[in-house]
């Protein structure tokens, strides 16, 4: 089963994706880590040293490499990781999306306390940075709703989650 975590930054991919992995018992990936550990390098340092086009490259090449050597796992993906490259696609045709769908005012309270290890964003006020995540929102709820599953209940809960994967 190959599972894989979609949303906007501040959704709770990462969280939900720990407690999926505990309940089911298949390992976790966390994208953003393995790109971390892939270039040895933080997120903010790819974003200033190479530039957002050369992150997508390499987010799309981390997705595959994983995707492919790996029979079973639930992966908590990055915000932007199912709007470049067909990646929307690709993992639909591998296994399962599931895109937690958090309001943006919740997004909104989560983002503003949380600004530093996310490049986007990092420099934003906090009247930007409720701009910019409706715009963003806007601009990616194309690719979202592509998603196998879709939560739309805030907070998610494990057993929801639960009962849409085996529902599905
Ligand atoms: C991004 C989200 C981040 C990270 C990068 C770009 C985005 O992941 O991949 O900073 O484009 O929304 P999280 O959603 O885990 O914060």
């Amino acid at each position: 089963m190959k599972i894989f975590l979609i949303g906007f930054m501040g959704t709770g991919k990462t969280y939900s994706g720990k407690q999926l992995s505990d309940k089911l018992n298949i390992p976790f990936f966390d994208l953003d880590e393995e790109i971390i550990r892939h270039e040895s390098k933080s997120i903010n340092a790819i974003f200033a040293e190479k530039g957002e086009e050369y992150f997508r490259l390499l987010e799309k090449d981390v997705l595959h490499i994983i995707t492919e050597y790996n029979e079973s796992f639930i992966m908590a993906c990055g915000g932007g990781t199912p709007c470049y490259y067909n990646n929307i696609d690709y993992m639909n045709k591998e296994g399962i999306s599931i895109w937690l769908n958090t309001s943006i005012d919740t997004l909104y309270k989560r983002l503003a306390n949380e600004k530093e290890k996310r490049p986007l964003i990092r420099d934003l006020t906090d009247e930007q940075l409720r701009a910019f995540i409706a715009k963003k929102f806007s601009d990616r709820k194309i690719f979202y709703g592509q998603a196998s599953i879709i939560i739309d209940e805030e907070p998610v809960s494990l057993d929801k989650l639960i009962e849409k994967i085996f529902h599905a």
